[in-house]
């Protein structure tokens, strides 16, 4: 598969009256052809800043960048121009122009500067961007007459118009409302899916994230902390940041026990828990384990499992399908879902039940630290310190 965007070593620093901010701190990953790849991570993490470097609209101070074969942050600090570089990008406002009409807006980046195409063919390009996104027939309305969904398809036919290499989305969603959004996140992975375009999207939404993506960086204060499939970064956190910002998760805290073979022993203050060994964590160390509440059996009677809490339902809220239990083991709530079928009731004795597969153990949270020089934070791990994120 050959590679439609890399990007190697990105670090970018600003300097503001406080101090520099390290935003991006050594990024590093490639995106496929045709492939739809996310970074996603909390306010402030630097998925933007990187979007921005690659787009140009930010100038790198280290490391390199390649869109197709043509290289556009060199590590000799050498860059293309924003307007050079084969990317199509919609912002999170999408900086539609409201003094133009839709032909207009889509036909900007293509009528005039360096990449401006003859007429004729300024018209049939706009068309088809047009009905890429179904909004054939309003060419002449006033762009501020759109609803905001429209607008939205506004902004992609214009990111689209010069048939771009990758398409960098800058959460495009974020400024609908959930139906919308809902809607529009269905549209936006058909029209990717259709064009097989290479995308870069960014959110903070991991709902989003999951269900668009077919790669997933998630970042954490200006890194790259894990790196996989959706389904891989659900299920298999390689962090508690991870597991925790990513669905919905039971952490419960404890320290190892034992190991025998591929499994640890796990004292909690709930209970022994048999989980999947971690080679990085010896008996004495301090980890956590997390548990999704779609993995936890719900039952009145003692369930044959690896790992059984007992417990009582604190708390009970009917979804439609489900009942969404929190359930006090041993002072702490755990979440499970209970079918709608069955009839649970605040105070039930219940047993929990949770295979050791699915009890997925993490090492103690690296802490990250501001370094003393105020150069940025660095990595930390320590037992038990608690995540600080700057
Ligand atoms: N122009 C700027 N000048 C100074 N600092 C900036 C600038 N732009 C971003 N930053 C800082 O760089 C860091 C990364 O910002 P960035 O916009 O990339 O975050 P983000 O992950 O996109 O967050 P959000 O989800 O809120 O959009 C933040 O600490 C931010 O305050
Ligand atoms: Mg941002």
């Amino acid at each position: 598969m050959a590679v439609a965007v890399r990007v190697e070593g990105l670090e970018k620093r600003y300097a503001t009256d406080e101090g520099a901010v390290n935003a991006v701190r050594g990024v590093s990953f490639e995106v496929e052809d045709g492939e739809f790849f996310t970074l996603l991570g909390p306010s402030g993490c630097g998925k933007s800043t990187t979007l921005r470097c690659i787009a140009g609209l930010e100038k790198a101070d280290g490391g390199e960048i390649a869109i197709g074969d043509m290289v556009v942050v060199s590590q000799s600090g050498a860059q293309v121009p924003a307007h050079q570089r084969p990317i199509g990008m919609v912002f999170q406002s999408y900086a539609i122009w409201p003094h133009m009409d839709v032909f207009d807006n889509v036909a900007f980046p293509i009528s005039r500067g360096k990449g401006k195409l003859p007429k004729a063919e300024v018209r049939e390009r706009v068309l088809e961007a047009l009905s890429l996104v179904r909004l054939d027939g309003l060419e002449r309305r006033p762009a501020p007459q759109l609803s905001g969904g429209q607008q939205q398809r506004l902004a992609l036919a214009r990111a689209l118009v010069r048939q771009p290499k990758a398409l960098l989305l800058d959460e495009p969603l974020s400024n609908l409302d959930a139906k919308l959004r809902d809607d529009m996140r269905v549209e936006l992975k058909t029209l990717t899916e259709r064009l097989n375009i290479t995308t870069l999207f960014v959110t903070h939404d991991q709902l989003e994230a999951l269900t668009l993506s077919d790669k997933i960086a998630v970042m954490r204060d200006g890194l790259i902390v894990q790196l996989g499939g959706p389904k891989d970064i659900y299920d298999d956190p390689n962090s508690r940041f991870t597991a925790e910002f990513i669905g919905t998760t039971n952490l419960l805290e404890g320290t190892v026990a034992s190991r025998d073979g591929d499994v640890m022993r796990v004292e909690t203050p709930q209970g022994t828990l048999v989980c999947a060994a971690l080679d990085s964590l010896g008996p004495g160390d301090r980890a956590a384990i997390a548990v999704r509440p779609a993995n936890i059996g719900v039952s009145a009677e003692p369930p044959n499992a690896d790992n059984v809490l007992e417990g009582s339902i604190e708390t009970v809220v009917f979804l439609g399908d489900s009942h969404d239990c929190r359930v006090d083991v041993g002072g702490e709530l755990i979440r499970a879902f209970v079918h709608a079928s069955r009839s649970v009731e605040r105070g039930d004795k219940v047993y929990l039940a949770m295979s050791a597969a699915d009890c997925r153990l993490l090492p103690p949270e690296a802490a990250f630290v501001e370094r003393e020089d105020g150069g940025g934070a660095s990595l930390r791990l320590g037992a038990g310190a608690s995540p600080a994120v700057a």
